[in-house]
């Protein structure tokens, strides 16, 4: 039975299921280095519900700040020549611009997540950028909920005005929030060192 509406919203007395599975997954969750993906990468109807749940983000002024450029076969080569064109450019060391193309040349799927601010007097575009990295975790979320493996990645690539525009076609105002690398994971790698939490946290006084 609706008590009071607040704000025009009716408010009902059931309080939000639990989902002790979700805090679970949470609680165990875990990237997938991208030189372990394998193909397949999702199909058309899987990448439709993942982005969907990758969309399904806070979004301060509900202004849809991001967007997604789906990387395949093709575009991923392409990709890889330009990030070794664009490392050997900008001086980078050749082991280091080897790794970074071979992301790309390695990957068997992946979608990169442009952060794309909107003008805006209310909302700072920190928080439209914060909200870009949220849609970033979201779909290594949901991709590995899904069971395939999962990372998100950046590198100089991704930083790179030259890669951004080239590559990716990305307006002047947009960035790269990050690649995430989508894929089969055979192997389970041994978890790294997570952080201390009681470390990092502190109880304000009143
Ligand atoms: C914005 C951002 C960019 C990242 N870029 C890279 C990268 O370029 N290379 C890399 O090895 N890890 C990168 N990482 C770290 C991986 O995504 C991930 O945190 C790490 O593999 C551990 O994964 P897990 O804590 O999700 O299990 C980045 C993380 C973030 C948040």
């Amino acid at each position: 039975m609706p008590r009071t509406a607040t704000h025009g919203i009716a408010m009902t007395d059931a309080s939000p299921p639990t989902h002790p599975d979700v805090l679970e997954f949470l609680l165990t969750r875990r990237s997938r280095p991208a030189k372990m993906l394998r193909a397949p990468g999702p199909s058309r109807a899987e990448l439709d519900r993942l982005l969907t749940a990758a969309a399904r983000v806070p979004d301060h002024g509900k202004l849809e700040p991001w967007r997604f450029l789906v990387l395949e076969r093709a575009a991923l080569d392409r990709l890889a020549d330009l990030c070794a064109e664009r490392g050997a450019d900008l001086g980078e060391a050749p082991e280091k611009v080897e790794k970074a193309a071979a992301t790309f040349r390695d990957s068997p799927f992946a979608v990169a997540v442009v952060s794309s601010p909107r003008p805006s007097e209310k909302i700072p575009e920190i928080e439209q950028v914060l909200s870009a990295g949220a849609v970033c975790l979201s779909l290594v979320n949901a991709a590995l909920a899904q069971g395939f493996g999962a990372c998100w990645l950046s590198g100089y690539a991704a930083h790179d005005r030259a890669f951004c525009d080239r590559g990716l076609s990305l307006a002047p105002h947009e960035r790269i929030a990050g690649f995430i690398h989508i894929g089969r994971a055979e192997i389970t790698p041994p978890d790294r060192p997570r952080p201390d939490v009681a470390a990092l946290t502190t109880w304000l006084e009143g």
